[in-house]
């Protein structure tokens, strides 16, 4: 809910597409009017030549287009060895049947036969946990180094792409060090394979600008987008393409002959009429201005848990963020499995008025609306102490 609750223009906007067209088809070459001005809308604002969009449901069904777009455009190059794809250990791309693969979380692949066997991993460029960390440099080079020894592995005329998030989220909010994504970029290009850049959870100013990319000037082949698209109000994701992918699987398309890749629901008026004044409260309503406003102010009070007896790591990003318990701060230590903290965690948050993740890991991951303001980050701050007070046991 990045725009937060009880917009009522947004409310307003949903009505009157649903009086006007509520919905029509988007195959057989038509289109909507606010899907179409809305993706022209997300091609001006994103990053590089990312001109064309597909609009989606949600987060993994965006994921899975691009994969099916992936091999479609290899295969028409000629390429049909080019299937396989690298991502990072700890990240996280949905729950579709390919994109759950390359999501790197245990319980979304045991007794799933996941990863398929063209799905790899390498690892998250973690700078608390990292055997090279925290030191920034010395993360990336090993992050580039295991991306030439995965791709050398697997074989070069075999790897298509690789997918990272910008801020893994769903790992536990992992930040990576400044310079990560531009390495990881720069080596895609040296490698020959795509780079996937997945902003379901960075996009619309959750790190500060509308897009994540645009912290190191990042210009993906293919992005993501989800979540802070409607903002919550209605479901709707995007997978965008870049030109030279676009022209690639256009031209190879006989004449008359459509490409196979649709869903019923793409592009549903009602949802892109939503995210056009969801975009126009980000542009002109300051949402984004707020988030760089009031994000440094949130990562300096949750600077302060450094000190708390619980508390190994504090790791933000914008108004993105995570606290990750230890029982020991010198071993960092993580609490025993019977404490379990996960749960309880979430319980002591939510008998003290505050809603968050409680990774079964022990991390407390934070992602309020972008339109909170300083006081209600005091109140947040607050309520967090109270939270920990409650299970100060788990050192026992
Ligand atoms: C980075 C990332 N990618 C993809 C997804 C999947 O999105 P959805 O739940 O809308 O399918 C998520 C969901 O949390 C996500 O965080």
């Amino acid at each position: 809910m990045n725009a937060g609750y009880g917009h009522q223009g947004i409310v307003d906007a949903a009505a009157e597409q649903m009086l006007r067209l509520p919905y029509a088809t988007n195959y057989f070459h038509f289109g909507t009017e606010p899907a179409i001005k809305l993706a022209a809308q997300l091609a001006d604002l994103a990053p590089g030549d990312l001109n064309h969009v597909f609009f989606t449901l949600g987060g993994s069904d965006a994921i899975d287009t691009i994969i099916r777009l992936v091999r479609y455009y290899n295969n028409s190059l000629g390429l049909s060895d080019k299937k396989h794809f690298i991502a990072l250990e700890k990240g996280f791309h949905g729950s579709g049947s390919n994109g759950a693969g390359l999501t790197a979380l245990p319980v979304f692949h045991e007794k799933f036969d996941l990863p398929m066997p063209w799905q790899h991993h390498i690892p998250s460029p973690f700078p608390y946990r990292h055997p090279e960390g925290p030191d920034g440099h010395m993360i990336i080079e090993a992050s580039v180094a295991a991306l030439h020894q995965k791709v050398d592995k697997v074989g070069k005329d075999n790897v298509a792409a690789f997918i990272c998030e910008l801020v893994q989220g769903s790992g536990g909010v992992v930040v990576p060090p400044e310079g990560f994504a531009k390495a990881m970029e720069n080596a895609c290009r040296e490698l020959d394979i795509l780079f996937i850049v997945d902003e379901v959870i960075t996009g619309f100013g959750r790190t500060g600008p509308m897009f994540g990319c645009e912290h190191e000037g990042l210009e993906p082949d293919f992005m993501t987008l989800a979540m802070g698209l409607t903002s919550g109000y209605s479901p709707m994701g995007a997978a965008l393409v870049s030109n030279h992918i676009y022209d690639v699987i256009a031209d190879s398309q006989p004449p008359g002959v459509p490409l196979g890749h649709g869903l019923t629901y793409s592009g549903h008026p009602v949802s892109a009429a939503v995210g056009l004044e969801v975009l126009r409260l980000y542009q002109e309503g300051g949402l984004i201005e707020n988030c760089q406003r009031v994000g440094p102010y949130f990562e300096k009070r949750l600077s302060e848990f450094k000190d708390h007896p619980l508390i190994g790591d504090v790791r933000s990003k914008g108004l993105l963020a995570a606290l990750e318990l230890v029982t020991n701060k010198t071993t960092k230590e993580k609490p025993a499995a019977d404490k379990n903290i996960g749960p309880r965690l979430a319980r002591a948050g939510y008998e003290n008025n505050l809603i968050f993740r409680a990774n079964a890991d022990a991390t407390i991951a934070l992602a309020p609306p972008i339109c909170i303001v300083e006081s209600e980050i005091d109140l947040l701050i607050d309520r967090l102490e109270k939270t920990l007070e409650l299970v100060m046991d788990i050192k026992e």
